[in-house]
């Protein structure tokens, strides 16, 4: 795994660089991007380009050795160009344009914007397509940060109608399959229909879920107007995105298809900050983050370019985009990248090379701090790169469970949660997790993947369980578990025929008569488990596995697949993972809160995620081969797999 760093040669005078490019190489970084907000110095008034300045900075990080990563700037359309073209930004969900003096502000289905970053991105890739540095491209630069793929422009709405027309051919079709005859919301033609904000009260669900689904395909087609483009003018070099951290608002699948390398930026101490996590949680894991944030993305993201990928940016130190924002435990950037690296990770770069005084990420840490010394980043990459060249290469092993993941069953339950603590990444994480404490590997793979080769497949949820999902788990003989609420909806979200779980009812004899959520704090209690948030009436001929202590039945097993009925808790996934694991064969460890295990083909690496030593004897892998068996704080143990 190479190691690199984000750089803006932009910011700094020109007389910096070389020293800046002869300290990455001395820090052991390789590989640095650049260029992905660099639109105004690129071309400061329209058609009028300066090159030179960028010529000169690639030159420098080239001779001193470094591969470049550049980057479309299409996040950062500059003044005159929105001067210029007024109504290519975005609009909001309440109706307002989002204004300049920030980023990400472009609408994905503005035409003229569209040709505008074709415009840029075929300038840049003429110009360096051939550069013997580059090595890569990133197309623009998190695509949905700062909840921009939905907008509600007039653009957007003309592309949308013209989506739905392709989509189902005459608005008739339409009517019926999204039930519009309810409410008197019929439409007489596909020109008559508006994006579904700024409705009297909620709009039409299958209206929603295809706006999203339209929404992400103007991410798709986006994002290949330039992988086209870089293709044609730069053969050879691979083409990537960094996506972003628990964010599902457009099919990663889909953008991915059109990618060489997956890449994800990586903040897990802001993650933990941002989202669903625990006030416990949040204390116990202030400086290092929840153990299985990392690893849930690099696997996510294994699962989304044919299994090439890396992290674009790793956090370096303390972000300022968090409500509270702590610095990393001393340890954890060197334990960040190292597993990374032994998820697969081709490169790990650091989000950024050198903290910059002015403007809105003054307080991002870098690598260094803005007076160019080192910042406490710098000696872990360095330890970092120590581990990598002494372990050396670390080759992928096939992970023994699948958790199957999809971007559309994360729209369905956003649309109508039912509950509104039923998230649907957290249930995915939840279920991830529960694997992960038992030092088992996750390949977190789409719906659409081949779930031959494993041992045991998990469902989180599925909504839209398709015919040809249904029938692909059909031919499993591993262990399948299936989670609440799969198969409870239609591709036009609505309640399906013979009663959810629909399709699945195949291999799965069970119906689903009626659902309830419960409000925070509620929960149901079974022998030494509970449920909460969710819980369905089953009807079934089965006798079910798993009951509430008044009867209820909230697990059904029938031959190799298990359907759970709610949304169970730690110690209910810890049951279900151990039956699971009992049944296909595989060796669960007892690991202790905060450890986690990785294998890749040649070792297994042990991270420590708690302020605490612990100790690993007792997992019985004999002696380390990197680090100690009674591992530090923040610290990584690795030991040869034994062959
Ligand atoms: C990422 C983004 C970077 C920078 C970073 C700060 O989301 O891609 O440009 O803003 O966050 O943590």
């Amino acid at each position: 795994m190479k190691l690199g760093c984000c750089y803006f040669p932009e910011h700094w005078p020109e007389a910096m660089w070389a020293e800046d490019a002869r300290r990455m190489a001395e820090m052991g970084l390789s590989l640095v991007r650049i260029g992905e907000f660099a639109w105004s110095r690129i071309e400061p008034l329209p058609g009028q380009f300066e090159w030179d300045w960028l010529d000169r900075a690639i030159a420098v990080l080239h001779e001193a050795g470094l591969e470049v990563v550049l980057c479309t700037p299409t996040a950062t359309p500059p003044k005159w160009l929105v001067d210029h073209m007024p109504d290519m930004v975005a609009i909001d969900q309440e109706g307002r344009p989002r204004g300049f003096g920030s980023r990400r502000h472009y609408c994905f289905s503005h035409e003229g914007y569209r040709d505008q970053a074709a415009r840029i991105t075929e300038a840049l890739a003429q110009r360096y397509g051939n550069h013997p540095a580059i090595t890569a491209w990133q197309t623009d630069n998190e695509y949905g940060c700062h909840d921009t793929v939905l907008s509600f422009s007039d653009a957007a709405a003309d592309r949308f109608r013209a989506w739905l027309c392709a989509r189902y051919r005459d608005v008739g079709t339409l009517n019926t399959a999204w039930g519009n005859v309810f409410w008197s919301m019929e439409y007489g033609s596909f020109d008559e229909v508006d994006p579904p904000n700024l409705t009297v009260t909620e709009a039409n669900p299958a209206h929603w879920l295809d706006y999203r689904r339209f929404a992400s395909d103007e991410v798709v087609s986006f994002n290949r107007a330039q992988t086209d483009i870089l293709r044609r003018h730069s053969p050879g070099r691979d083409v990537t995105h960094n996506f972003m951290g628990f964010f599902t608002e457009f099919d990663h699948h889909d953008v991915g298809r059109d990618l060489d390398v997956a890449t994800w930026d990586s903040y897990p101490l802001g993650f933990l900050e941002q989202f669903w996590f625990s006030d416990e949680e949040k204390s116990a894991f202030l400086r290092q983050g929840h153990p299985d944030i990392a690893a849930f993305h690099h696997d996510i993201y294994r699962g989304c370019s044919a299994g090439r990928w890396g992290v674009m940016e790793q956090q370096p130190g303390p972000v300022n985009w968090a409500r509270f924002n702590p610095a990393p435990l001393p340890g954890m950037v060197a334990l960040w990248t190292l597993e990374a690296y032994a998820h697969g990770a081709e490169f790990t770069a650091y989000f950024r090379w050198r903290q910059a005084p002015f403007a809105q990420e003054q307080m991002h840490a870098g690598l260094l701090r803005p007076d160019s010394s080192d910042a406490e980043g710098a000696a872990e990459a360095r330890k970092a790169a120590d581990a990598i060249a002494l372990l050396g290469e670390q080759k992928t092993a096939k992970a023994p469970v699948a958790l199957v993941f999809s971007y559309e069953s994360a729209w369905v339950c956003g649309v109508q949660p039912q509950g509104q603590s039923f998230r649907y990444l957290e249930l995915a994480f939840e279920w991830y997790s529960a694997v992960r404490r038992r030092g088992l590997d996750v390949d977190i793979v789409s719906p659409d993947a081949d779930l031959s080769e494993y041992s045991a497949v998990i469902v989180p949820t599925l909504p839209i369980a398709r015919a040809s999902f249904a029938a692909k788990l059909a031919a499993l003989e591993c262990p399948v578990l299936i989670g609440p609420r799969s198969g409870s909806k239609t591709e036009s979200f609505c309640i399906p025929k013979d009663l959810p779980p629909g399709e699945l009812q195949a291999i799965m004899p069970v119906a689903i008569g009626r659902v309830e959520s419960l409000r925070n704090g509620a929960a149901e209690a079974g022998d030494g488990w509970t449920i909460s948030r969710w819980r369905e009436d089953v009807a079934s001929e089965l006798e079910p596995e798993f009951t509430l202590l008044d009867g209820r039945g909230i697990v059904y097993a029938s031959a190799n697949y298990r359907y759970v009925a709610a949304w169970p808790d730690r110690a209910l996934l810890d049951l279900l993972v151990a039956k699971i694991a009992d049944e296909a064969g595989m060796h669960l460890l007892a690991l202790p809160e905060g450890l986690r295990i990785r294998r890749s083909a040649s070792h297994i690496f042990a991270f420590n995620y708690t302020d605490s030593p612990i100790e690993t004897a007792s997992l019985g892998l004999g002696a380390p081969v990197f680090g100690e068996a009674l591992i530090g704080p923040a610290n990584v143990t690795v030991w040869a797999e034994p062959t």
